[in-house]
């Protein structure tokens, strides 16, 4: 692997913004690197791991949340905004963090959680002891009475609202341990610009916003007309009183505001709505500067669906003039592989999937591991930390199986840890030895070596990343024709069961199998197979 002084940052494209077409690694901190032998991954662990980053190709990174936390939500029940949790080092750690990511050409981007705080903020706990307080108002109470005060549901299972120890309702769509702010109250609004300034003073390059769909809820607190169904790609009308209030937006246009002072700052907004032009509407060009698209993370491996997956997303951004951000995984959700089949036909499928989205023009958003191929970990019941779970009486696996730490060394228990020290906060399956970063690193046929070889493709040809992309269907082939500075580079992707003839021009810049022959014109591409062709 090159050390960071081997490196070749790659230089921004012309004058668009660098968000636009950065390729940003999600970190999931607690599972990426454990720097003191605590079984936890931190800052320093990350900051060590930086090169590796680097030497993979990415632009950016984003952290899953570092800060103080009551430890119910994964750390997205914050109780200190302005802190580092000492399990993941201090302020001064990421600092250091920021300083030696930008000598590496890397942007660090934080998770701010504006929906909720954690029980234990201090807020919550002056509100329960004092109905009158001015900290009382910053979130939503009701008075004490035998029904809670309308039907909303909490995302994670059970009605959401909960009774505080003097009888009065509060309101959680997440967990009991996450009581929703009230955006109405301006302290909330004021506290959150004082944050945002805290660690963009201290040179990260902008934010992932949690659940920047919810914030404002209905001022009456009407019922829903219906309840959330697990399988749709997002919220819809029958949630219409919880989440996507016109009210938010303004929100967005106050934070957009804050960044537009500092030099290179961005936001990408998690917005979880089913109808993707709403989504789209939070990146207007002052709002956030993106807001992720969600649907391929629940597209089953089929042209239809993965053609309507970009291509709705290229409709719907393209009316805002913001760019995609394009998500196959991320720590909510299953790992790909397994998603798409396990084993070798997962992989297969997750590593011509990787070439697919590498291929649009926009932003892509690698999730820690998916480099490696990590499936899905079976976590044992007993070591499971997800609300999902619990909350769902066990009927929800819940997430931990995407949370897994990483496994770096072949040897050394994997690596994640210093050797000989405490058991991972999660237990790392026997067997993930095979997919180490040792193990694959020089395998010229890994899965981490199709990501960096793509990865640096894509910064070598503008057709790729930052181009126009068109999207068609043959039967089972989808292609995606991106171009870009007369440059034409046709992703094909077989997601049938029988090999397929491909006509081209020109030759094969990278493909996801070793069996695609490249011969007069044609190429022969096995099923769960994509390719990327340069045509003449
Ligand atoms: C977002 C996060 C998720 C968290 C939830 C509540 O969806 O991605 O991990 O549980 O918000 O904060
Ligand atoms: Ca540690």
């Amino acid at each position: 692997m090159g050390t960071a002084t081997e490196q070749q940052v790659a230089p921004e494209r012309s004058a668009s913004p660098w968000w636009r077409t950065a390729v940003v690694y999600q970190v999931y901190l607690r599972s990426f690197a454990d720097s003191n032998g605590d079984g936890i991954g931190d800052l320093a662990g990350l900051r060590a791991r930086l090169p590796y980053l680097s030497w993979l190709g990415v632009d950016a990174l984003w952290i899953n949340p570092h800060y103080p936390s009551g430890g119910a939500d994964g750390g997205y029940d914050i109780c200190d905004y302005r802190a580092v949790d000492p399990d993941y080092g201090d302020v001064a750690d990421l600092e250091a963090l920021v300083a030696d990511a930008r000598r590496l050409g890397l942007r660090v981007v934080l998770d701010v959680v504006p929906n909720h705080t954690s029980d234990r903020h201090p807020w919550f706990a002056a509100a329960l002891a004092d109905p009158d307080s001015a900290e009382a108002s910053r979130y939503h109470f009701a008075p004490a009475s035998e029904e809670p005060p309308n039907n909303w549901r909490s995302l994670f299972g059970g009605p959401a609202w909960s009774r505080t120890p003097d009888g009065r309702w509060y309101l959680h769509l997440f967990a009991p341990e996450q009581p929703d702010l009230n955006w109405r109250d301006p302290a909330v609004a004021a506290d959150f610009e004082k944050t945002l300034r805290f660690w963009l003073d201290r040179g990260v390059s902008g934010f992932r916003v949690d659940v920047a769909y919810g914030l404002f809820k209905d001022a009456q607190l009407r019922d829903n007309p219906g309840a959330y169904s697990p399988t749709l790609f997002g919220h819809g009308p029958e949630q219409a009183m919880t989440w996507n209030q016109p009210e938010v937006h303004d929100v967005w246009r106050q934070w957009r505001a804050v960044c537009d002072e500092y030099e290179d700052a961005m936001l990408v907004g998690e917005v979880c709505l089913a109808d993707l032009s709403q989504v789209a509407l939070y990146s207007r060009p002052d709002e956030m500067h993106q807001s992720f698209s969600f649907r391929l993370l629940k597209s089953p491996w089929d042209t239809a669906a993965f053609a309507d997956g970009v291509q709705t997303a290229l409709d719907a951004f393209s009316q805002v003039g913001a760019p995609v951000s394009w998500v196959l995984g991320n720590h909510d959700k299953d790992r790909q592989v397994t998603r798409f089949g396990g084993g070798e036909l997962g992989t297969a499928r997750a590593r011509a999937a990787a070439l697919m989205v590498l291929a649009l023009p926009g932003s892509p958003y690698l999730y820690a591991g998916d480099e490696l191929g990590l499936p899905q970990a079976v976590v044992p019941d007993e070591a499971k930390t997800d609300p999902i779970f619990f909350r769902s009486g066990g009927a929800r696996a819940g997430r931990d199986g995407c949370r897994v730490p990483m496994p770096w060394n072949a040897s050394d228990g994997v690596g994640f840890s210093p050797d000989g020290s405490a058991e991972p906060w999660l237990p790392i399956p026997a067997d993930w030895d095979r997919y180490a970063v040792s193990s694959q690193v020089r395998d010229g046929s890994s899965m981490l070596t199709l990501y960096r070889r793509a990865l640096a493709l894509r910064a070598a040809h503008s057709a790729l990343g930052s181009g126009e992309a068109v999207v068609s269907t043959q039967g089972d082939v989808l292609t995606v024709r991106c171009t870009g500075d007369g440059e034409v580079v046709r992703c094909v992707v077989n997601m049938g069961s029988e090999t397929v003839l491909e006509r081209t021009s020109g030759s094969v810049l990278l493909a996801s199998a070793a069996r695609v022959h490249d011969r007069a014109g044609t190429i022969a591409l096995p099923p769960n197979t994509a390719v990327w062709l340069l045509e003449d």
